[in-house]
């Protein structure tokens, strides 16, 4: 088998006093696509943090394809969109990819970058200051920004947040087309049914732990909310 796109190997993080996350053991693949899901404060965003680089474990290790999340490497390799938007306010939408652009030394810069504010339908906005941007224009903009270099791994914690229906369709959308391009992608999402619809596995981390990791197609969003999330609110929310 080929180097996992992911290993996590014995995984734990506290804040002082407060366990985010214990003994926690995951290997991913390459080209796999699987739903992080659990209670607020279950850890999902600790986790994609350590993944990612930003927060170090307690104890225990991380390896991307095979090497330290910092390497140099792998920040070529990923992508993350959460609600850090890492984007600056006072530069123009098109001012920002092209930052970006530059940074991950994106061939056929102003071709890509037509092509991505295409993909979140944000063409029309790209001479304006982000700053003049709502929640849901700058997430679609965080969107083009991670999908820009054309990352092997994108980490998407609650990626829908602040997007209308339209646009969630969209990003939907572009989720699939990455997916079918053989990116590893990693989602952390409340929405069961849009879980079940992109990722073929899925984890539930309750307690600071991963208590089950199964396959979407022997299971489903009803079956799952019964299971881990019962005494839980709306129909379609955890
Ligand atoms: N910087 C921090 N300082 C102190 N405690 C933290 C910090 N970040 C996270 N925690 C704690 O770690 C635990 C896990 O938090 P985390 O944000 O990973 O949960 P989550 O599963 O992403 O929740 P949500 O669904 O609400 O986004 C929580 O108890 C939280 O209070
Ligand atoms: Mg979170």
């Amino acid at each position: 088998m080929s180097v996992p796109a992911l290993q996590i190997d014995k995984v734990s993080k506290d804040f002082g006093r407060i366990i985010a996350l214990r003994n926690v053991d995951l290997i991913v693949q390459p080209k796999e696509f699987v739903s992080i899901l659990g209670r607020n404060g279950a850890g999902k965003t600790t986790l994609l943090n350590i993944i990612s680089g930003v927060a170090k474990p307690s104890s225990g290790s991380v390896q991307l394809f095979g090497t330290d999340p910092t390497a140099t490497v792998n920040k070529a390799k990923l992508a993350v969109i959460s609600h850090e938007m890492f984007l600056y306010s006072n530069l123009t939408a098109i001012e920002n990819l092209e930052y970006y652009a530059r940074m991950y030394a994106v061939s056929d810069l102003d071709q890509r970058i037509e092509d991505v504010l295409n993909d979140v339908e944000l063409r029309h906005r790209r001479f304006d200051l982000v700053a003049t941007f709502s929640r849901g224009m700058t997430q679609r903009l965080t969107i083009a920004r991670a999908l820009l270099h054309k990352p092997s791994l994108l980490l998407l914690d609650e990626p829908f947040t602040g997007l209308d229906q339209h646009a969630i369709g969209m990003l939907i959308g572009l989720l699939q087309e990455q997916k079918n391009l053989g990116r590893t992608i990693l989602l952390t999402t409340h929405d069961l049914h849009t879980a079940k619809a992109l990722s073929e596995r899925y984890v539930v981390l309750e307690k600071h732990r991963i208590i089950e990791d199964g396959l979407m197609a022997d299971t489903s969003p009803d079956e799952i909310r019964t299971k881990f999330f019962s005494g839980l609110t709306t129909e379609k929310e955890l």
